[in-house]
This record gives structure tokens, C-alpha cells and sequence, in this order.
């Protein structure tokens, strides 16, 4: 025999669960209340139901958080139901209705939500993927495969001609024009396969590296492009420049770049005022500054805006694409490629390196 009270109880506790459950039924979403006393489940919809049913224990709040793998007092959880693989946003409010207090858990199924987050995710880095392939990439990658075997077999017919030459005691200046080709075509090879492993977005290789070492490789690459100009090239590197952290071939190349492009500047200026300079210093930043200055015409406001964007050329013979793989490859190195106007006329372009003291 049940006491009247007893049974007074559980009416009341009936009429909450039969309201509850009423207004729970209107809930979009799966929804169940717990009671605040012993856990158990009072009242759910049929989408708490239909969510959460198999699980084993599902009608005891402890029980169903431990299925579910998350912590009891963990708000904003986001859960894997084991049995469907569904994935739900977990949300507890206290409800107090004058039958007693309640643990209200909503469930709001977020799987399509995920999913769709996930392919927008995916979509993105192949955006990105492609955008850098094709900014830097797929031209180099083309050309960098084209060239490899021609170059491989000038390296060999040059080393061929130096034997016959050696051998015949032909002319020094034949010997030496022989030598500073070789060294040409052999650094092109270099430059070509760090752009082919670039472009496959592996590690370049950096370490410390002397700038000045840097400097006198291009400046001997460009040592003939200058006499023919008629210009000298000044370096000014500071005694005490510390070594950078890069990727030496990489650095190489943004400088051949700007001064290549500083002596396309000077083209058309009477060779009296050409004057090419090499800086080298550390900045206010505590970084290292490589400063290329030239005496050309300088830039515009409206073309400097658009220096590094790929394809911006205003040679009849230029490709455009120097300044933007410059900037890619200096910004992959932490440090920043920039323009300046150069007082009393030309221009100057800096690029900065972290210093390698510390990172090695
Ligand atoms: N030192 C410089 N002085 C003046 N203009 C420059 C200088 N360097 C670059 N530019 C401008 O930036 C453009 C893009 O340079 P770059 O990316 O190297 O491509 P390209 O040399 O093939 O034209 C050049 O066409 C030129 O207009
Ligand atoms: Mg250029």
C-alpha cells in the first residue's frame, strides 16, 4: 500500500513530467529535464528520444554524460553520440517550476553544421594551395623542369671545352670565359632545383649565413652584366653584420633580383650618374637590412602600389613576377621587402632577415 502522501508525491511529480513534457514536445531540438535530486530523467521529446534511446543508462543524467564522454558540469559541450556518430552541442539550464527544480538539457544536432565547416575548411586550403602554386609556382615549376637538362648538359659541354682548351694551352681569357660560364649555368641549376623543391612546399634549408658572402656571390654572377653597362657596384656592408637566418640559394636570389632590376633602372641614365650601392646594417628592429640603391627614375606613387603584385611589369621584356617571388620568399623568412624613394633621385629597395644568433 502506497501512503497518501507517497502518492500525492507522484501525482505531483506526474503533472510536472506531463507538463514538462508538453512543452518540451514544442522544442525544435532535442530536449529532456532531469530532477536536481537524484538525476533521473523526468520528461524528454521524442527527439531526445530518437538522439538518445540506445544508449544504455540514457534515463540517468550521470549515465548519459558518461556515453556521451563529456563532464557532468561541462556547458557548451560538444558531444559524439557513440551509437549514430551524430555530433550534438550539450546546453544545461537550471528550470524551477513550482513542482520542484529541474536540470534542463538541450541538445541541438550540429553534425551539418560540421560538415559543412569541414568541406568549407578543405575548399579553403585548396584555395590556398592553388592561389600560391599559382602565384609562384606553376610558371616556375614548368620552366625549373624545362631547364634542368639543358643546363645539366651545358655544365658538361663547358667542362668538355675546358679539357680541350687545358690540353691544347688555348687562351687564358678563352679559359677563364669558360669558367664564368660554368659557374653561371651551375647556380642556375641551384636556383632551379630550390624553386622545384619550393614549389612541392618542402623545407628550404636555412642556417646562418654571411651576407657578405651572400652579396659576393651575386655580385660575381653579375660581375660581366655590369661592365657591359658601364657601372660599378658598391657594397657598404657594416664590419660588424651579423650572420642571417636563411636559406642561403633563396637570399641569393631575391638579391640578384633587385639588382638586376636596379641596373634595368640605370639603363636609359647617362653612365656618369649610375650608381649602383649594396648596403648591409642592423635596424632599429634588431634585424638585419639589406638596402639596394639605384640613381634610375624612380617610381611613381601609382606604380609603386602595384611593385609586387605578380605579373606588374613596365618592361617590354619583363615578366613581372621578380618582385612578387622576392616578397614571398622574404616573407617566408619572418622578414619584410619594401620600396623607398632614394633622396636625390632613383629608388631603394630593402629587405630585412632575422638575425641567425639564437635560432640555431
Ligand atoms: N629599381 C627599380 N627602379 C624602378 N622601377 C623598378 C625597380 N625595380 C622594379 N621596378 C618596377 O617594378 C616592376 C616589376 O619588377 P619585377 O617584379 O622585377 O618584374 P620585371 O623586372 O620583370 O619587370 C618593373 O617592371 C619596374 O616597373
Ligand atoms: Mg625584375
Amino acid at each position: 500500500m502506497t501512503s497518501p502522501s507517497a502518492a500525492r508525491r507522484r501525482s505531483a511529480a506526474d503533472a510536472a513530467s506531463t507538463t514538462l513534457g508538453a512543452i518540451l514536445d514544442a522544442i525544435p531540438f532535442a530536449c529532456a529535464a532531469f530532477s536536481r535530486a537524484n538525476g533521473a530523467l523526468v520528461a524528454g521529446n521524442d527527439r531526445f528520444d530518437e538522439a538518445f534511446s540506445a544508449l544504455p543508462g540514457y534515463r540517468d543524467r550521470a549515465q548519459l554524460l558518461s556515453a556521451l564522454g563529456v563532464a557532468g558540469d561541462d556547458d557548451g559541450a560538444e558531444a559524439k553520440a557513440p551509437h549514430s556518430g551524430h555530433w550534438y552541442a550539450l546546453h544545461w539550464r537550471t528550470l524551477a517550476l513550482d513542482k520542484g527544480e529541474f536540470d534542463l538539457l538541450t541538445a541541438v544536432d550540429i553534425s551539418e553544421r560540421l560538415e559543412a565547416l569541414d568541406t568549407h575548411k578543405h575548399q579553403q586550403e585548396k584555395l590556398l594551395f592553388t592561389s600560391r602554386l599559382m602565384s609562384v609556382g606553376e610558371m616556375a615549376a614548368t620552366l625549373a623542369h624545362e631547364m634542368n637538362q639543358p643546363l645539366a648538359a651545358i655544365v658538361n659541354y663547358l667542362n668538355g671545352s675546358l679539357r680541350l682548351v687545358g690540353q691544347a694551352g688555348g687562351p687564358a681569357q678563352v679559359e677563364r670565359a669558360l669558367v664564368a660560364a660554368r659557374t653561371q649555368a651551375e647556380h642556375a641549376s641551384a636556383v632551379i632545383a630550390r624553386v622545384r623543391e619550393f614549389v612541392r612546399a618542402r623545407e628550404p634549408r636555412r642556417d646562418a649565413h654571411d651576407v657578405a658572402v651572400i652579396a659576393g656571390t651575386v655580385l660575381e654572377l653579375l660581375r660581366l652584366e655590369a661592365e657591359r653597362q658601364q657601372l660599378r657596384i658598391d657594397l657598404a656592408l657594416a664590419g660588424t653584420l651579423p650572420a642571417v637566418y636563411a636559406d642561403r640559394v633563396m637570399v641569393e636570389q631575391v638579391l640578384l633580383n633587385l639588382v638586376k632590376n636596379a641596373i634595368e633602372a640605370m639603363r636609359e641614365v647617362p653612365s656618369a650618374q649610375r650608381e649602383l650601392r649594396i648596403e648591409g646594417r642592423v635596424n632599429l628592429d634588431d634585424e638585419v637590412e639589406v638596402r639596394v640603391l639605384d640613381r634610375g627614375g624612380g617610381l611613381s606613387a601609382a606604380d609603386s602600389e602595384q611593385l609586387f603584385s605578380p605579373f606588374f611589369t613596365t618592361k617590354s621584356d619583363g615578366l613581372g613576377i621578380g618582385l612578387a617571388i622576392c616578397r614571398s620568399i622574404i616573407e617566408y623568412h619572418e622578414g619584410r621587402l619594401f620600396f623607398e624613394p632614394r633622396p636625390g633621385g632613383g629608388s631603394v629597395f630593402a629587405f630585412t632577415l632575422p638575425k641567425a644568433e639564437g635560432r640555431i
